[in-house]
Protein backbone atom coordinates (compact mmCIF):
# COMPACT_ATOMS: atom_id res chain seq x y z
CA UNK A 1 0.00 0.00 0.00
CA UNK A 2 1.24 3.97 -0.91
CA UNK A 3 1.53 6.01 1.90
CA UNK A 4 0.06 9.21 2.56
CA UNK A 5 1.80 12.41 2.87
CA UNK A 6 -0.28 15.15 4.72
CA UNK A 7 0.18 18.34 6.86
CA UNK A 8 -1.48 20.51 8.61
CA UNK A 9 -0.82 24.76 8.56
CA UNK A 10 -2.41 27.76 9.51
CA UNK A 11 -2.09 29.57 12.06
CA UNK A 12 -1.40 28.88 16.06
CA UNK A 13 -5.21 28.26 17.18
CA UNK A 14 -6.93 27.24 14.32
CA UNK A 15 -7.67 23.82 15.37
CA UNK A 16 -4.88 21.73 13.35
CA UNK A 17 -3.97 19.45 16.13
CA UNK A 18 -7.92 18.64 17.12
CA UNK A 19 -8.40 17.95 13.23
CA UNK A 20 -5.16 16.12 13.39
CA UNK A 21 -6.41 13.60 15.42
CA UNK A 22 -9.55 13.14 13.74
CA UNK A 23 -7.72 12.68 10.76
CA UNK A 24 -6.04 9.60 12.41
CA UNK A 25 -9.52 8.49 13.93
CA UNK A 26 -10.32 8.44 10.17
CA UNK A 27 -7.63 6.55 8.23
CA UNK A 28 -7.50 4.00 11.37
CA UNK A 29 -10.65 3.10 11.11
CA UNK A 30 -10.10 2.50 7.32
CA UNK A 31 -7.74 0.02 8.26
CA UNK A 32 -4.77 2.05 7.92
CA UNK A 33 -1.68 2.69 10.19
CA UNK A 34 -0.78 6.32 11.10
CA UNK A 35 1.83 8.64 12.12
CA UNK A 36 1.13 11.42 13.30
CA UNK A 37 3.51 14.28 14.03
CA UNK A 38 4.70 17.50 13.84
CA UNK A 39 7.13 19.91 12.99
CA UNK A 40 9.54 21.72 14.23
CA UNK A 41 10.01 18.25 15.79
CA UNK A 42 8.87 14.72 15.51
CA UNK A 43 12.87 13.38 16.18
CA UNK A 44 14.96 14.12 19.35
CA UNK A 45 16.93 16.58 17.53
CA UNK A 46 14.27 18.44 16.20
CA UNK A 47 12.56 18.73 19.41
CA UNK A 48 15.60 20.12 21.07
CA UNK A 49 16.18 22.11 17.55
CA UNK A 50 12.36 23.54 18.03
CA UNK A 51 13.77 24.82 21.66
CA UNK A 52 16.29 26.72 20.10
CA UNK A 53 14.41 28.16 17.14
CA UNK A 54 11.23 29.04 19.57
CA UNK A 55 13.34 30.49 22.20
CA UNK A 56 12.26 34.35 22.32
CA UNK A 57 15.65 34.72 24.87
CA UNK A 58 17.67 33.46 22.25
CA UNK A 59 17.86 35.87 19.41
CA UNK A 60 18.62 34.99 16.10
CA UNK A 61 18.77 36.12 12.82
CA UNK A 62 16.03 35.00 9.97
CA UNK A 63 18.93 33.15 7.89
CA UNK A 64 20.00 31.47 11.30
CA UNK A 65 15.95 30.77 12.31
CA UNK A 66 15.47 29.16 8.49
CA UNK A 67 18.83 26.86 8.88
CA UNK A 68 17.21 25.19 12.41
CA UNK A 69 14.00 24.44 10.76
CA UNK A 70 15.53 23.21 8.18
CA UNK A 71 18.46 20.75 10.35
CA UNK A 72 15.35 19.96 12.28
CA UNK A 73 13.42 19.06 9.19
CA UNK A 74 15.99 17.26 7.32
CA UNK A 75 16.02 14.86 10.70
CA UNK A 76 12.42 14.36 10.86
CA UNK A 77 12.16 13.30 7.17
CA UNK A 78 14.99 10.99 6.91
CA UNK A 79 14.16 8.90 10.15
CA UNK A 80 10.29 9.46 10.49
CA UNK A 81 8.64 10.46 7.69
CA UNK A 82 10.74 8.44 4.85
CA UNK A 83 10.71 5.37 6.48
CA UNK A 84 6.93 5.77 7.73
CA UNK A 85 5.74 6.26 4.19
CA UNK A 86 8.22 3.83 2.42
CA UNK A 87 6.20 1.12 5.16
CA UNK A 88 2.62 1.93 3.62
CA UNK A 89 1.35 4.70 6.46
CA UNK A 90 -0.29 7.51 6.14
CA UNK A 91 1.58 10.43 7.33
CA UNK A 92 -0.12 13.61 9.43
CA UNK A 93 2.54 16.21 10.10
CA UNK A 94 1.55 19.59 11.75
CA UNK A 95 3.31 22.04 9.95
CA UNK A 96 5.75 21.10 7.32
CA UNK A 97 7.80 23.39 4.71
CA UNK A 98 4.95 25.71 3.83
CA UNK A 99 4.93 27.34 8.00
CA UNK A 100 8.71 28.19 6.87
CA UNK A 101 7.81 29.43 3.62
CA UNK A 102 5.52 31.95 5.49
CA UNK A 103 6.94 32.54 8.48
CA UNK A 104 10.62 32.97 7.31
CA UNK A 105 9.89 34.06 3.60
CA UNK A 106 6.49 35.86 3.44
CA UNK A 107 7.18 37.52 7.11
CA UNK A 108 10.96 36.91 7.56
CA UNK A 109 11.55 38.55 4.30
CA UNK A 110 13.65 36.03 2.96
CA UNK A 111 13.28 34.86 -0.94
CA UNK A 112 11.09 32.48 -1.25
CA UNK A 113 12.71 30.75 -4.34
CA UNK A 114 16.06 30.39 -2.09
CA UNK A 115 13.94 29.13 0.89
CA UNK A 116 12.39 26.62 -1.88
CA UNK A 117 15.72 25.15 -3.14
CA UNK A 118 17.23 25.01 0.59
CA UNK A 119 13.86 23.27 1.65
CA UNK A 120 14.07 20.46 -1.71
CA UNK A 121 18.18 19.77 -0.40
CA UNK A 122 16.75 19.40 3.21
CA UNK A 123 14.00 17.00 2.60
CA UNK A 124 15.85 15.40 -0.34
CA UNK A 125 12.71 17.03 -2.32
CA UNK A 126 9.82 15.20 -0.66
CA UNK A 127 6.37 17.38 -0.84
CA UNK A 128 2.99 16.82 0.75
CA UNK A 129 0.60 14.81 -1.31
CA UNK A 130 -2.19 17.01 0.18
CA UNK A 131 -2.04 20.22 2.74
CA UNK A 132 -4.66 21.52 4.27
CA UNK A 133 -4.56 25.38 5.22
CA UNK A 134 -6.76 26.15 8.35
CA UNK A 135 -7.88 29.80 7.43
CA UNK A 136 -9.83 32.35 9.62
CA UNK A 137 -9.48 35.92 10.66
CA UNK A 138 -6.98 36.12 13.04
CA UNK A 139 -9.63 37.68 15.85
CA UNK A 140 -11.36 34.17 15.21
CA UNK A 141 -8.39 32.38 16.85
CA UNK A 142 -7.51 34.86 19.39
CA UNK A 143 -9.73 32.76 22.75
CA UNK A 144 -7.81 29.42 21.83
CA UNK A 145 -4.74 31.51 21.48
CA UNK A 146 -5.18 32.77 24.32
CA UNK A 147 -6.30 30.01 26.75
CA UNK A 148 -3.17 28.43 25.61
CA UNK A 149 -1.08 31.18 26.72
CA UNK A 150 1.62 32.88 24.61
CA UNK A 151 4.31 30.15 24.81
CA UNK A 152 7.09 31.14 21.74
CA UNK A 153 7.75 34.42 19.65
CA UNK A 154 5.34 33.81 17.59
CA UNK A 155 2.41 33.57 19.45
CA UNK A 156 3.42 36.67 21.37
CA UNK A 157 3.02 38.63 18.39
CA UNK A 158 -0.14 40.89 17.54
CA UNK A 159 -3.42 40.61 16.00
CA UNK A 160 -1.65 42.53 12.86
CA UNK A 161 0.94 39.91 12.35
CA UNK A 162 -1.65 37.11 12.66
CA UNK A 163 -2.90 38.46 9.40
CA UNK A 164 0.35 38.76 7.74
CA UNK A 165 0.56 35.13 8.28
CA UNK A 166 -2.61 34.49 6.88
CA UNK A 167 -2.51 36.59 3.91
CA UNK A 168 1.10 34.73 3.41
CA UNK A 169 -0.73 31.15 3.47
CA UNK A 170 -3.09 32.36 1.49
CA UNK A 171 -0.61 33.18 -1.24
CA UNK A 172 0.92 30.03 -0.62
CA UNK A 173 -2.35 28.41 -1.74
CA UNK A 174 -2.91 30.36 -4.69
CA UNK A 175 0.20 29.25 -5.68
CA UNK A 176 -0.49 25.83 -5.61
CA UNK A 177 -4.31 24.93 -5.38
CA UNK A 178 -3.83 21.81 -6.40
CA UNK A 179 -2.18 20.60 -2.92
CA UNK A 180 -3.21 23.38 -0.83
CA UNK A 181 -6.72 23.01 0.34
CA UNK A 182 -8.18 25.66 2.21
CA UNK A 183 -10.29 25.58 5.40
CA UNK A 184 -12.68 27.56 6.68
CA UNK A 185 -11.08 26.75 10.27
CA UNK A 186 -13.72 28.99 11.70
CA UNK A 187 -16.34 26.38 11.52
CA UNK A 188 -17.67 23.88 13.67
CA UNK A 189 -15.32 21.11 14.71
CA UNK A 190 -17.30 18.76 13.11
CA UNK A 191 -18.14 20.57 10.09
CA UNK A 192 -14.11 20.77 9.46
CA UNK A 193 -13.79 17.62 9.73
CA UNK A 194 -15.96 16.39 7.51
CA UNK A 195 -14.53 18.99 5.44
CA UNK A 196 -11.48 17.34 5.31
CA UNK A 197 -12.76 13.92 4.94
CA UNK A 198 -14.55 15.17 1.67
CA UNK A 199 -11.39 15.70 0.22
CA UNK A 200 -9.33 13.07 1.70
CA UNK A 201 -11.62 10.58 0.04
CA UNK A 202 -11.62 12.69 -2.96
CA UNK A 203 -8.03 11.92 -3.22
CA UNK A 204 -7.31 8.41 -2.08
P1 LIG B 1 3.33 25.28 17.09
O1 LIG B 1 3.96 23.94 17.22
O2 LIG B 1 2.66 25.75 18.31
O3 LIG B 1 2.46 25.37 15.88
O4 LIG B 1 4.51 26.34 16.91
C1 LIG B 1 5.52 26.23 16.00
C2 LIG B 1 5.99 27.61 15.60
O5 LIG B 1 7.12 27.46 14.72
C3 LIG B 1 4.95 28.43 14.86
O6 LIG B 1 4.89 29.72 15.38
C4 LIG B 1 5.49 28.49 13.44
C5 LIG B 1 6.96 28.30 13.59
N1 LIG B 1 7.66 27.67 12.45
C6 LIG B 1 8.54 28.40 11.69
O7 LIG B 1 8.73 29.59 11.95
N2 LIG B 1 9.20 27.80 10.65
C7 LIG B 1 9.01 26.48 10.32
O8 LIG B 1 9.64 25.97 9.38
C8 LIG B 1 8.08 25.72 11.13
C9 LIG B 1 7.85 24.28 10.83
C10 LIG B 1 7.43 26.35 12.18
Amino acid sequence: MKGIFITLEGPDGSGKTTQARHLAEYFQKHGRKVVTTREPGGTSLAETLRDLALDPHLPVSKITESLLHLAARADHVEKVIRPALAAGRVVICDRFSDSMLVYQGVIGGLSLDVLRRLNAFATEKLEPDLTFLFDGSPEAFLPRRRARGVSDKFEAAGLAFQQRIREGYLLLAGQEPERIAVLDATASEAEVTRAIVKKVEKFV
